[in-house]
């Protein structure tokens, strides 16, 4: 393809574009199509020929439009806020059109130091100090990990230099709940601490965030046993309930033993722009490194992950690789971000945040976010005054846990109902919300935040709410 007919089809394409966001309202909401329909649209042999540009986003409507729910939709209140602001998507087509590539600060200055620039700008927003800095990852998954590969190192002295977590005669531990996403689990069983390592510590009955007083013993018990406590992940703004765990009594207590603290504010970071949340992480600054997704709330399009240190040069030290074909002369005066994180190539991610910042600007995120809080406050006001409707937990951000109970029904039963009315609201097209146990029993999570959900629409999902369970 040649600049000139990009220019003709990317035209055509942002046209396209334009009017699919626009219509998101009249779509159903969750992806109507059956297994395998979407594969079974397409050819199996691969292609021969070519087609015209037309005859692709034809295919773009009739084969894969039906296959995606849409996550943009203002009726759209499951997992999370997955925003992908349309200032966001013009710096990601930026970054995919000048075809960068980041391997060395050589290959591409200004993808290194717009990253540094944006990262800090983030930094501010959320009232970090000085202290940090990060990067952007791909997710918080990956943040997560190369956290806990980071503690592994320092607990275990760099053992990967030598024998590796193999030739350590004390194990080392992690800490965390279960509330905590399932990719803080993931990450510690890739770090190599095993599962017998990991411990799930105690949470607080009504909050469901962490027990400092579970994490001392499970800690001293370990150390009793001969065991090396290495790491703690903190939530922030847990997945399900959106639980804040004490950051600031997990730092000190972790630091008796000199276990690191990683804070997953994945989902809930963004509500540290607003300074009348930023109690939420209070001792925040005592841990060892921070991930949050502007990708969720905040509405920077995926994949933009934000991971901060404190103590850059550890993670280097644990991460850095040298060969041959990068090095230049520069190299002792510049970033070098392939040495803060597990892959070596990288897009130019920081163009979507500096557009998103630019174009929308933070003052208008955040009183979008403001917006949301009080949607999700009506709305839990809604339910604490209605028969039959309860919170399942106390409401923290903009995520309304809920369950209605008619009455008289057994724990299976009501386990039964609320996956039946949700799944009405499901099917219907109109709303979409997704179920979740907590404390072994299923709830459903109304998570409030996408770019276009106004009053109206979280006043309309209330109503078809009480008219599914109702008829559930
Ligand atoms: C608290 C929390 N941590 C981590 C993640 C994982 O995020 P990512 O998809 O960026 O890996 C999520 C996603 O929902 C989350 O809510």
């Amino acid at each position: 393809m040649t600049p000139e007919e990009f220019r003709h089809a990317g035209h055509q394409l942002i046209d396209w574009i334009a009017d699919y966001r626009a219509d998101l309202e009249n779509k159903p909401v969750r992806a109507r199509v059956e297994p395998g329909q979407v594969r079974n649209s397409f050819e199996t042999n691969a292609p021969t020929g070519t087609i015209e540009f037309s005859q692709l986003v034809e295919a773009l409507e009739n084969k894969v439009v039906p296959g995606i729910t849409q996550v943009q939709s203002p009726m759209h209140f499951g997992w999370f806020p997955s925003n992908a602001s349309l200032a966001s998507v013009l710096g990601d087509i930026a970054s995919s059109g000048m075809g960068t590539l980041g391997i060395s600060w050589v290959s591409c200055p200004s993808l290194t130091e717009v990253e540094e620039v944006t990262v800090d700008w983030m930094r501010q927003l959320v009232g970090l100090s000085e202290n940090w800095r990060g990067t952007i990852h791909d997710t918080a998954s990956t943040a997560c990990l190369t956290a806990l590969m980071a503690a592994r190192e320092r607990a275990g002295n760099f053992c990967l230099q030598s024998g590796g977590l193999q030739s350590l005669t004390q194990p080392l531990v992690v800490y965390s709940t279960e509330e905590a996403h399932s990719s803080v689990e993931k990450a510690a069983l890739l770090a190599g601490f095993g599962r017998d390592n990991l411990r799930m510590v105690d949470m607080d009955a009504d909050t469901w965030a962490m027990r400092p007083d579970a994490l001392r013993q499970a800690m001293q018990a370990d150390v009793e046993k001969g065991c090396v406590p290495a790491a703690v992940v903190a939530s922030c703004g847990s997945t399900g309930v959106t639980a804040f765990d004490p950051v600031g009594d997990i730092v000190s207590i972790a630091q008796s033993h000199g276990a690191w603290v990683h804070v997953d504010a994945a989902m809930a970071g963004t509500a540290m722009m607003l300074p009348e949340c930023r109690h939420l992480w209070d001792g925040v600054e005592g841990a060892d490194s921070i991930s949050w997704n502007p990708h969720k709330w905040m509405g920077t399009i995926l994949d933009t992950s934000l991971f901060y240190v404190r103590d850059p040069q550890h993670l280097i030290r644990v991460m850095s690789t040298n060969p041959s074909y990068l090095q230049s002369d520069v190299d002792g005066d510049v970033v070098q971000y392939r040495d803060w994180g597990i892959p070596l190539g990288r897009r130019f991610r920081a163009l979507k945040l500096w557009f998103h910042l630019a174009l929308d600007g933070p003052e208008a995120i955040r009183e979008r976010l403001r917006r949301d809080l009080d949607n999700a406050r009506w709305l839990a006001d809604q339910v604490e005054s209605a028969p039959g409707w309860a919170l399942a937990s106390p409401l923290t951000l903009q995520t309304v846990c809920i369950r209605h109970n008619p009455g008289g029904l057994s724990d299976d039963a009501l386990n039964e109902h609320t996956l039946n009315w949700v799944r009405r609201i499901n099917d219907s097209g109109a709303a979409f919300l997704s179920p979740s146990m907590l404390d072994g029993r299923w709830m459903a999570r109304v998570s409030i935040g996408v770019e276009s959900t106004e009053r109206q629409h979280v006043e309309k999902l209330w109503e078809i709410a009480q008219h599914a369970a109702e008829n559930a």
